[in-house]
């Protein structure tokens, strides 16, 4: 699934397929060394280190590749409060890079309120990491299991809670916390239940389901609210 190739980007079904819509989703290696960077999104990154630099334009390169799919042109994605894409009139989409990878998706407006992804690392968040992501009751989940797979469990229950944080965003913009929510995985999905209330996706206690793929050591989640 993973995009290997340095100076261009790919098609990702394997990420399409988590959807139930039809999307455009695209993925580049980081740094991307063959793209036309967009001049009004290169200068959203002027200052940055070369790192931040080089993930924000390839998440971006990916965004426009999306939208030129569905027929968007070849528009800038700027950012907007807090970090969020601004998608153009019509658009909804989502942007995750983790390290060497980068990645995005795009769909129309009239398929979703709103869709967020998330790409890990495989095994990327620690014991050391829980208190800080988790409620207690997903801590004690994740206790019952040997450490290799907890490691990947917890790094799946993270991940669909950034996917989810992504979606929530540009609905109700609330800064939700990791302990805000909790997530249940099962073999190809996960659920994510809010546990306050999140102005436009209503009440503590609703639920929201996903899905992820692992490949490549690397996890990759979506969501669509
Ligand atoms: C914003 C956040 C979710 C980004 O996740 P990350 O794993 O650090 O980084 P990723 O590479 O996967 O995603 C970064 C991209 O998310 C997107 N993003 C950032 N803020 C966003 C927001 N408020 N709304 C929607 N998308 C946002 C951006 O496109 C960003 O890439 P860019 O800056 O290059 O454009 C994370 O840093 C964060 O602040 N989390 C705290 C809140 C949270 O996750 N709560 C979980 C319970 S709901």
């Amino acid at each position: 699934m993973v995009p290997i190739s340095a100076d261009r980007i790919e098609d990702l079904p394997a990420l399409r397929g988590l959807f139930d819509f039809p999307v455009a989703a695209c993925g580049c290696a980081i740094p991307l060394t063959g793209a036309r960077h967009h001049p009004a999104e290169a200068v959203l990154v002027a200052g940055a280190a070369e790192r931040r630099r080089d993930e924000f334009l390839a998440g971006r390169a990916c965004a426009r590749s999306c939208l030129d799919a569905l027929g968007y042109g070849d528009a800038p994605v700027l950012r907007g409060e807090r970090g969020m894409p601004i998608w153009p009139q019509g658009a909804i989409g989502s942007i995750s890079h983790s390290g060497t990878i980068a990645m995005a998706v795009v769909a129309a407006n009239v398929t979703a309120r709103s869709i967020g992804i998330d790409v890990e690392q495989r095994r990327a968040v620690t014991d050391e990491l829980q208190d800080l992501l988790f409620r207690t009751e997903e801590r004690e989940r994740l206790a019952l299991l040997p450490q290799d797979e907890r490691r990947a469990a917890a790094t799946l229950m993270f991940s669909a809670k950034e996917a989810f944080y992504k979606a929530q965003f540009p609905i109700g913009r609330a800064f939700v916390d990791y302990r805000e929510v909790a997530v249940e995985t099962s073999e190809s999905g996960f659920a994510v239940t809010t546990c306050i209330d999140i102005e436009g996706l209503g009440r503590s206690g609703t639920r929201f389901d996903g899905r992820w793929f692992a490949a490549d050591g690397h996890v990759v989640t979506a969501i669509a609210l």
